[in-house]
């Protein structure tokens, strides 16, 4: 298949998909924004989080990768139904030098773990070294990133000693296949399927 069919076919297979809200800055010190879907955590001892990107429709890389090798760091943020226009803006197909957190009219808090920024409008930011780049092919590429610092907002949870989070106070949204009027998911509609425990039969 042409590689446009198989992005259509996948991105409306695999939903919903959460989304990294990217800050990201250059060696000069330019500040980005961007959404990717392609989007997960991997594994949590380390914790790792993994983003695919594609190529801008020039064929240049997105300014969010050209960052992350620069500077071999990155913050995510998890995006809300509250935060989703100001999301929406940062996608725009800016030039390298236009810092879409301005754009958005968002507001900026230092790192802790590394010097690249935090969108205080969030209420959840990873912040993320470099761990590994992996190119499968000519156009797509892959960052996998140690998340070095969390910050949550303690609203967030109904205990937290226990670090347990209330499901319903974040109101994360996903992505959805896009384009034909299903762009995004909220993700309030829970259940629960108690899961089976195995008892050896005599
Ligand atoms: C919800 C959403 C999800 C997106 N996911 C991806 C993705 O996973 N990979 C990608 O390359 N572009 C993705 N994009 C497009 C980028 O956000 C867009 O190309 C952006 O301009 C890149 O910005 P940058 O060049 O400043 O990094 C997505 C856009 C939206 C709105």
């Amino acid at each position: 298949m042409a590689p446009g069919g198989v992005y259509k076919l996948l991105a409306s297979l695999v939903v919903p998909r959460p989304i990294a809200w990217v800050v990201s800055r250059s060696t000069k010190g330019h500040l980005n924004a961007a959404p990717f879907s392609f989007f997960n955590m991997l594994a949590s001892d380390p914790p790792v989080v993994g983003v695919g990107f594609g190529m801008h429709s020039t064929g240049a890389d997105k300014d969010t990768y050209t960052n992350i090798i620069e500077t071999e760091e990155f913050t995510v943020h998890i995006v809300t139904e509250e935060t989703a226009e100001a999301m929406n803006i940062t996608a725009v197909e800016a030039p390298h030098h236009v810092n879409e957190i301005e754009l958005a009219g968002l507001t900026l808090a230092p790192g802790v773990a590394v010097k690249t920024p935090r969108i205080l409008e969030s209420p959840a930011a990873l912040e993320c070294r470099l761990l590994q780049t992996i190119q499968p092919g000519r156009t797509s590429k892959i960052i996998l990133g140690e998340v070095v610092y969390a910050h949550v907002l303690t609203s967030a949870f109904s205990d937290l000693e226990k670090l347990n989070m209330d499901v319903h106070a974040i109101h994360q949204i996903g992505r959805m296949q896009g384009g034909l009027g299903g762009g995004y998911t909220r993700t309030r509609d829970t259940f629960d399927i108690p899961r089976p425990v195995w008892k050896e039969r005599s």
